[in-house]
């Protein structure tokens, strides 16, 4: 039996739902395919973002940080505990509950936008006239036809060579989120965005933490004095961060896993571990997908092939998010979702990379939007730049946690601001006015205008725009 749609979607994470609904929205007879199963085999829609990725990552680091907090700074506040602990059960059990918020939440938004939504696998059988035909795997339907065909497949974690994820002792994303009791040790491989967030997570509930990072500088995309910045206080907190290591064996036995290694120095170490996190980017996820079929074009690494417009090499086939080029970013695919629903209705909507927004979710938070400083110097452009330290912050101190600045770049000559970051409290929720202020052009001098509320830490994002020309007022 088949069924025929305007519009398929398949994949239902952040890309894949906001592209269903969007198309919805716009009045196309829409479907979403998703093969994700929850505990009990049921679906789970939201993709690595709600199941295994940013939603579950931002709960542990909520508790972790609430028990950091308790454990570390309530005393400063004249607040006593004794006996404090952790329940890491109940610690997950929280989680997994957020987790299904989030998922009822997308079935529920499915329906209200009259969304069809399947759960199960979903392949390419061939194109027709009709469209493109798909087949459902333990559906009824078991085919549909598509006039238009999103594919939003996500990605999967990197295995590393030789050490393959079991996810009881050696880790993927999947695994560091459910790790049942805190271990005494915990070693990391990688020391991008999963590696500091799992790895602070864990490390705040009492593991030693050691990160190996094959990379000589510490995270090479960040502007480097935001990352000198963040480095010294991981340091500080307890994580053990080692550059410029090269792996060369790992092996995991009952006891835990040991991770054999050359140092920066070129000396042969071995790191024996409780527990082991690889985090060491990721990969697009076309498994099943059965693109050969219809003759969809992938690139060497897994990529699907798509233009500035998420077209593919086949008419009517779009993709979007971590199955395609740029970052691999919730936000970024949820910004491509809507935007191909919008020109499948003949809308001309944009997505600027250039102002996509990063955040890393450690404590203290890294958050930056637009060039860095070594971007600007290695394309030879002109900038002047502007930093205010949250030490020199009221609500900062008030908070009591002044760790960290806000820098801001703008160009020599026009003052537009080229990029802004910041490293230091609530980081993800001051970027937003940089977003804003660079999708309108702004110039730092606009923003140096702008009246911010007193006491906040967005006077931070004023004072360095003041600081661009050189007249902060408060430091
Ligand atoms: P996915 O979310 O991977 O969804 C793809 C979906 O397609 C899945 O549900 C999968 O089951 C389904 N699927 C695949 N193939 C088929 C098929 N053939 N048939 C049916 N269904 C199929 N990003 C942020 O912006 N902020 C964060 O804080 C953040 N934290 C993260 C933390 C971790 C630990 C990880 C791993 C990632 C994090 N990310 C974060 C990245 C973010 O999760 C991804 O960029 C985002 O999920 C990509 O969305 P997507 O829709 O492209 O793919
Ligand atoms: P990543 O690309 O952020 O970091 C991987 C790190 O591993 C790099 O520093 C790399 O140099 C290092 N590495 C690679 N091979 C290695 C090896 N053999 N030995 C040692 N180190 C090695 O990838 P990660 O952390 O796996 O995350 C994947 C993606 O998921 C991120 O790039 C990001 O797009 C997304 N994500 C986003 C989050 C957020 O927005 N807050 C949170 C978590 C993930």
């Amino acid at each position: 039996m088949s069924k025929a749609f305007d519009v398929v979607v398949i994949g239902a994470g952040p890309g894949g739902y906001i592209a269903a609904i969007r198309a919805a929205q716009l009045g196309f007879n829409t479907a979403c395919i998703d093969e994700w199963k929850n505990e009990k085999g049921g679906p789970a829609p939201g993709g690595t973002c709600t199941n295994v990725g940013c939603i579950p990552s931002k709960a542990l680091l909520q508790s972790s940080e609430n028990f950091d907090q308790a454990g570390h700074h309530f005393a400063d506040h004249g607040i006593g505990l004794s006996n404090l602990s952790i329940d890491v059960s109940k610690m997950l059990g929280r989680k997994n509950t957020v987790v299904k918020q989030n998922n009822d939440g997308i079935l529920y938004l499915f329906k209200k936008n009259k969304v069809t939504f399947f759960h199960g696998r979903a392949s390419f059988v061939k194109a027709g006239e009709g469209g493109y035909e798909i087949a459902l795997a333990g559906n009824t339907p078991d085919t549909l036809t598509a006039t238009h065909v999103i594919v939003a497949t996500g990605s999967n974690p990197r295995v590393l060579p030789g050490a393959d994820f079991d996810e009881a002792s050696i880790l993927s994303n999947d695994g560091a989120l459910r790790i049942p009791a805190v271990p005494k040790t915990l070693g990391v491989i990688g020391s991008g965005v999963i590696g500091l967030e799992m790895g602070s997570v864990w490390r705040r509930l009492g593991a030693d933490v050691t990160v190996l990072e094959a990379l000589p500088t510490f995270l090479g995309a960040v502007d480097e004095q935001i990352a000198k910045e963040a480095h010294k206080a991981f340091t500080k907190q307890g994580l053990k961060i080692h550059l410029d290591v090269k792996i060369s064996a790992v092996t995991s036995a009952t006891t835990g896993v040991s991770v054999a290694y050359t140092d920066a120095a070129g000396e042969e170490q071995t790191l024996a571990c409780e527990k082991l996190i690889v985090s060491i980017g990721r990969v697009p996820n076309t498994n099943g997908l059965n693109a050969q079929a219809v003759g969809l074009k992938l690139d060497e690494r897994g990529f699907v092939v798509v233009d500035a417009d998420c077209r593919t090499n086949l008419p009517n086939v779009w993709a979007v998010g971590d199955v395609v080029r740029g970052p691999m970013l919730a936000h970024k695919a949820e910004e491509e979702g809507a935007a191909v629903a919008e020109r499948i209705a003949g809308q001309h909507p944009h997505v600027d990379f250039n102002t996509v927004p990063w955040v890393i979710y450690t404590s203290p938070e890294i958050a930056w939007v637009g060039q860095t400083e070594q971007q600007l110097k290695s394309v030879g452009r002109a900038y002047k730049a502007g930093t205010f330290p949250f030490m020199a912050n009221g609500r900062a101190r008030a908070l009591g946690d002044t760790t960290g600045m806000v820098k801001m770049l703008a160009d020599a000559k026009t003052d537009e601001i080229l990029g802004v970051h910041i490293v230091g409290p609530y980081a993800s929720e001051l970027i937003a006015e940089a977003v804003v202020a660079m999708e309108f052009k702004a110039s730092s001098e606009d923003i140096a205008r702008i009246c911010h509320a007193h006491p906040s830490l967005s006077e931070a994002t004023k004072e360095a725009a003041l600081a661009v020309d050189k007249r902060a007022l408060n430091f």
